[in-house]
């Protein structure tokens, strides 16, 4: 527990199994991550050490701003000058900006372990030049008394991202993959109330992190799956360590990356600087929910701004969606525009229902729908008016609502 006042970081570090440690760092400092994403519920951070036989590897590492305690936590289990090995999966700083100072701990006698594409990153990244080890795609290291499979699994998430398989212990140390946002109150995913309330946090991250190389998600677990890797802890650098059910995360993470809804839920997103188009997105959602459809519905309005993080997270299970922007400067009401370019980049096609409203010459059916057909999105319909809607309008909004339903 941290006292009163405490604004130090809180650190676990845990023996998940013999000889094999967990060293999270709660970041409850950040808000945004990547400086784009809006995290009231925050993340953590999870480096791992392996030490035995004379050995210590250390697999990724922490945020620059924690790496001083990266370095105690370390100390409290062996010295950093016994780290024989430093693997770096991935080169994001989330997890590779204390390298610099682990390695200055070390003496720089480790060898850092890591994809050819990973070295030039570092060296520029820190200006540093350190022992590399540099591994091909399945090539086995012996390490702490332990054989470490390295594999490729470009693009989670970035091109030169690998993952560990611990051959003996059966464990997958898969960087950013399998993770997501939050502090979760355990560390391994023994209660199903944490589970549950973890996953739509992963859902969040997948959306906003990896949600653009979604096809990669579905390649890379089918690759480990060809390995045919007898798996039993998944051990992520974000979020939960998996253990009880890995299978769980595996299978949640294809579901995303596939698009699959989540029941009936219909994303509704409304603009509106007035009221007018809000008038319309209302009576979709009313719709929606007549038919039997559940809705998530998020405004763009004078009282609130709701983050993109949220929207879109909520949109990668969505069965279908509706936006409703009006007009604006001859375009489309910027906050809608700006979904519309994250859901067609991050989120597999969904059906699609356009509201528009234009006070003297409507634009956006023809916008948004440009925009979302190109990016292989179904739109099933453009209902667009002036003003506020109509009676004919209210009465082509609910028949939209009605096809969307049926189309998706
Ligand atoms: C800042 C601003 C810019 C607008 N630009 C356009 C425009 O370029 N073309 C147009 O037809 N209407 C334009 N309008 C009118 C609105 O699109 C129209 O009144 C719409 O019904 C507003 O709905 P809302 O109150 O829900 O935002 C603009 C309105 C505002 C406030
Ligand atoms: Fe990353
Ligand atoms: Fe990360």
């Amino acid at each position: 527990m941290k006292a009163v006042g405490d604004t130090s970081p809180r650190i676990i570090s845990r023996e998940i199994e013999s000889g094999f440690y967990l060293l999270r760092v709660d970041d409850e400092k950040v808000n945004y991550f990547e400086a784009i994403w809006s995290i009231p519920e925050r993340i953590t951070y999870n480096a791992y050490l392996l030490v035995e036989d004379g050995g210590a590897v250390l697999f990724d590492g922490w945020k620059t701003v924690y790496a001083d305690d990266l370095i105690e936590a370390i100390r409290g289990i062996v010295s950093p000058r016994d780290l024989t090995h430093v693997i770096v999966h991935h080169v994001e700083p989330d997890h590779s900006g204390s390298l610099p100072k682990v390695l200055e701990a070390n003496g720089f006698r480790a060898e850092v372990v890591t994809n050819p594409m990973s070295k030039p990153m570092i060296e520029s990244f820190y200006k540093i030049c350190p022992k590399f080890r540099l591994v091909k795609d399945c090539e086995e290291i012996s390490a702490a008394g332990e054989k470490i499979k390295l594999i490729n699994t470009p693009w989670l998430h970035w091109p030169e991202t690998m993952m560990s398989y611990l051959t003996n212990r059966r464990i997958l140390v898969p960087c950013d993959a399998f993770g997501g946002y939050s502090i979760p109150r355990t560390i391994l995913d023994e209660d199903d109330e944490v589970v549950r309330e973890y996953l739509p946090s992963v859902r969040k991250y997948v959306a906003t992190v990896i949600g653009f190389y979604r096809q990669y998600i579905i390649r890379n677990i089918e690759k480990l799956q060809n390995l045919q890797l007898d798996i039993e802890i998944i051990a992520p650098a974000h979020g939960l360590i998996w253990k009880r059910n890995p299978r769980l995360i595996l299978d949640y993470y294809r579901s995303l990356a596939e698009g699959r809804p989540d029941g009936n839920k219909i994303l509704v997103v409304s603009g509106s600087m007035y009221g007018l188009m809000e008038k319309a997105a209302r009576i979709a959602v009313e719709e929606v929910e007549r038919l039997g459809g559940r809705t998530a519905f998020y405004q763009f309005n004078d009282l609130e701004q709701p983050p993109f993080s949220e929207i879109i997270g909520n949109a990668i299970d969505s069965r279908a969606i509706i936006l409703a922007a009006p007009t604006y400067e001859a375009g489309v009401y910027p906050p809608i525009d700006h979904l519309a370019d994250l859901i067609t980049k991050k989120i597999p096609p969904k059906p699609v229902l356009i509201l528009g409203s234009y006070g003297w010459a409507g634009i956006v059916a023809k916008k948004l729908s440009e925009k979302l057909t190109g990016a292989g999105f179904k739109v099933v319909e453009m209902i667009e008016f002036r003003g506020s809607p109509s009676e004919e309008d209210v009465r082509r909004i609910r028949e939209g609502v009605r096809r969307l339903l049926e189309s998706s």
